[in-house]
């Protein structure tokens, strides 16, 4: 029986990605901090409890044999600081688990020989095109992973003579309360503008078929559910020019925050 491992089993598209591995036979162990956790038979088979921090905790993984892993855990600001300013302690953890953890696993996963072929999947996301400071520290960690996924999966698949695939999959808003967290810092016109886009995004099972579907058919390195017109623009704006790119996100904050009308606007344009 094929073995699926599914960090962040607890969550929204980590529970639908179980149910939807489960109903297609596969033995899935689901991965959580929670011990105990409810869910046996319905999204996983097993349950791995793992603080997902350390190298060692990448080996305890990698432990378990799996065909296919799927690094879905992740992370978003839902409390932030006076003034919108990120929190620290969510700075840390939020790094670890968008981008530095997963990058360790992979990492260790080619110190070792694979006698069968490995998939493994990092669950990014669209908002990996430009920085913005409506959800700056998610931005930033899932930029990272998708950096580091095209980094090292070249080298991965042919050090391991095509053993071992590192493949993203970036979704899209998924109905469910992390798409709702860069709310935090957005006023009210921004946040109608969020309101519309959480309001038609797909519920997470026809999000978790598509991923499977992708990843079942075994073609392309990056996978990607469709990104909204301005997402292309600011990404296209943020490679081409970068000055520019971060000015926007100046005018960005001033007309969409929370704070951004009481400030003095004096030293905004250099
Ligand atoms: N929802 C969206 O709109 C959306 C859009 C684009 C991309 N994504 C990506 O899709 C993936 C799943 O999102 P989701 O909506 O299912 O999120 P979710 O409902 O918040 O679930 C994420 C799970 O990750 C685990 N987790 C959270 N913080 C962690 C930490 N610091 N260390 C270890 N585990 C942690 C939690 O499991 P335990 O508490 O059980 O450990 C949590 O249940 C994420 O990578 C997310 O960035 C989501």
């Amino acid at each position: 029986m094929k073995r699926v491992i599914i960090t962040g089993i607890s969550g929204t598209l980590g529970k639908a990605l179980g149910e939807e591995y489960l109903r297609e036979g596969w033995h899935v162990i689901g991965v959580s901090r929670k011990k105990d956790f409810e869910g046996k038979g319905k999204s996983f088979s097993e349950l791995h409890t793992s603080p997902q921090a350390s190298v060692e905790d990448a080996a305890r993984l990698l432990d378990l044999n799996p065909d296919l892993l799927i690094l879905n855990a992740g992370q978003i600001e839902t409390a932030i600081g006076e003034e919108g300013l990120p929190l620290t302690e969510m700075v840390e953890s939020m790094n670890r688990v968008n981008y530095t953890w997963p990058a360790v696993v992979a990492t260790e996963a080619g110190n070792r020989p694979w006698d069968h072929p490995l998939e493994i999947i990092a669950i990014g996301s669209i908002a990996d095109g430009a920085p913005s400071p409506f959800g700056p520290v998610y931005h930033a960690g899932k930029i990272a992973i998708h950096y580091f996924w095209l980094g090292v999966g070249p080298i991965l698949y042919y050090s391991s003579k095509g053993k071992v695939k590192m493949r993203l999959y970036r979704p899209g808003a998924i109905k469910g309360p992390l798409a709702w967290a860069p709310v935090n810092r957005l006023n009210e016109k921004g946040y109608k503008i969020r309101k519309k886009r959480v309001d038609g995004a797909p519920e997470a099972d026809r999000v978790a078929k598509d991923i499977i579907k992708w990843i079942e058919k075994g073609k392309g390195w990056v996978g990607t559910w469709d990104e909204p017109f301005t997402f292309r623009i600011f990404k296209h704006l943020h490679s081409f020019f970068p000055n520019l790119s971060y000015k926007v996100q100046m005018l960005g904050w001033r007309k969409a925050s929370k704070w951004g009308a009481q400030m003095n606007t004096d030293e905004h344009d250099r």
